[in-house]
């Protein structure tokens, strides 16, 4: 492809992701499933304009996710069936959260987060990122749900990769609906475990009946207290989430209320210490991307660290960046626990006294 067609395609891929996010919150996947139908249908179904749903669904062809039929009916792809909320891997609900108003205004001023240095939220909504979603409860669900969603494969992979065989009670530290605690209760059955998140969060909390009595909810905020009673505390996208100034005072409360026998363990992307060679395009879910070891080939966290940087105000992190956390707030730094991904296992433990 000559150099000014990759250009309009990485500006169509603007208005393509909106457009994927209408399609994925219209539940269009999900009404489709492996039938086909014809747009006017469709849109009868979910309770929209027909015309522009056959526009959407037009324009979509394009991105592969529906094909057109010779009746004129439309149907989903391989790629289209990604989408449907049963899908693997949470596409869709990933992508209706990045088409949301929570992440989508604050791009609109991304040009304001580089130029001044500062996270848009508070000038966008006029309050945090998390108070906004707070107070739009379908966007906090569809925030949620793709928390929930896209965390099912590395919470597997967590499970796998770390010995959690020492431990007694497990506290997931901003720990949302509660995925990656029940994958690890379920391979380890005698932990417990502390499922600490805002209220509003906890409260959409999905608790499996045979797990409910081994894993209490505990609401609050981790910018002012953490729950004792732990000998492993867990972080997974959390600290990526702050500056380095939040990232102190959540350590800091975690190391109040750790065992000395205890650990802490962050799961985050970890970059390298290297730009990465221009154009490498590799999967992110490459199994050969390995951060901390060989230097990354995915280029996704640099994206994620973009999108930290101007919803939140927070970034992703070198191992030295994470090891100086640590140290300004009495952890002693371990290493990372390869995970044959872009997010690596920070493993950390109290410095004694
Ligand atoms: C990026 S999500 C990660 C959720 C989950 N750990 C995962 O990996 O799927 C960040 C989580 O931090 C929670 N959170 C944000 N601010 C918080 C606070 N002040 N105290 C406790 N939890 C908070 C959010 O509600 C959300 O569940």
């Amino acid at each position: 492809m000559d150099a000014r067609s990759r250009l309009t395609d990485l500006m169509l891929g603007a208005w393509a992701v909106q457009a994927l996010a209408v399609f994925v919150r219209l539940a269009i996947p999900d009404v489709l499933k492996d039938e086909a139908k014809p747009g006017a249908l469709l849109a009868a179904e979910v309770g929209a304009d027909a015309d522009s749903v056959e526009r959407l669904l037009r324009a979509l062809t394009s991105v592969d996710v529906v094909e057109c039929l010779e009746n004129g009916t439309y149907r989903l792809t391989d790629l289209g069936q990604l989408l449907r909320s049963d899908g693997e891997g949470g596409a869709g609900a990933m992508i209706a959260m990045v088409g949301d108003p929570s992440h989508w205004l604050p791009w609109g001023s991304a040009y304001d987060a580089v130029v001044s240095g500062e996270p848009v939220s508070k000038q966008v909504f006029g309050k945090s990122f998390w108070d906004y979603i707070a107070e739009n409860s379908d966007q906090q669900a569809r925030f949620n749900r793709a928390m929930t969603d896209t965390s099912k494969r590395a919470s597997k992979t967590i499970a796998s990769k770390y010995d959690f065989s020492q431990f007694t009670t497990v506290v997931d530290v901003g720990g949302g609906q509660g995925i990656l605690l029940q994958t690890v209760l379920r391979e380890y059955p005698h932990l417990k475990g502390i499922l600490f998140d805002l209220p509003q969060v906890l409260d959409s909390a999905e608790i499996d009946d045979d797990l409910k009595e081994r894993i209490e909810l505990i609401p609050g905020s981790f910018l002012e207290t953490a729950p004792g009673g732990g000998d492993l505390y867990v972080m997974k996208h959390i600290i990526h989430d702050w500056a380095d100034d939040a990232c102190l005072e959540i350590l800091k409360n975690i190391r109040a209320v750790i065992p000395d026998h205890g650990r802490l363990l962050i799961s985050d992307a970890v970059l390298p210490g290297s730009i990465p060679e221009s154009g490498n395009t590799a999967d992110s879910d490459s199994d050969s991307a390995s951060p901390s070891q060989s230097g990354l080939r995915s280029t996704f966290p640099y994206w994620l660290d973009l999108n930290m940087m101007i919803i939140l105000g927070g970034r992703e992190r070198t191992e030295a960046e994470f090891a100086d956390l640590l140290a300004k707030t009495g952890f002693e730094y371990l290493g990372v626990v390869p995970t044959d991904g872009p997010t690596g296992l920070v493993e950390a433990k109290p410095a004694p006294g």
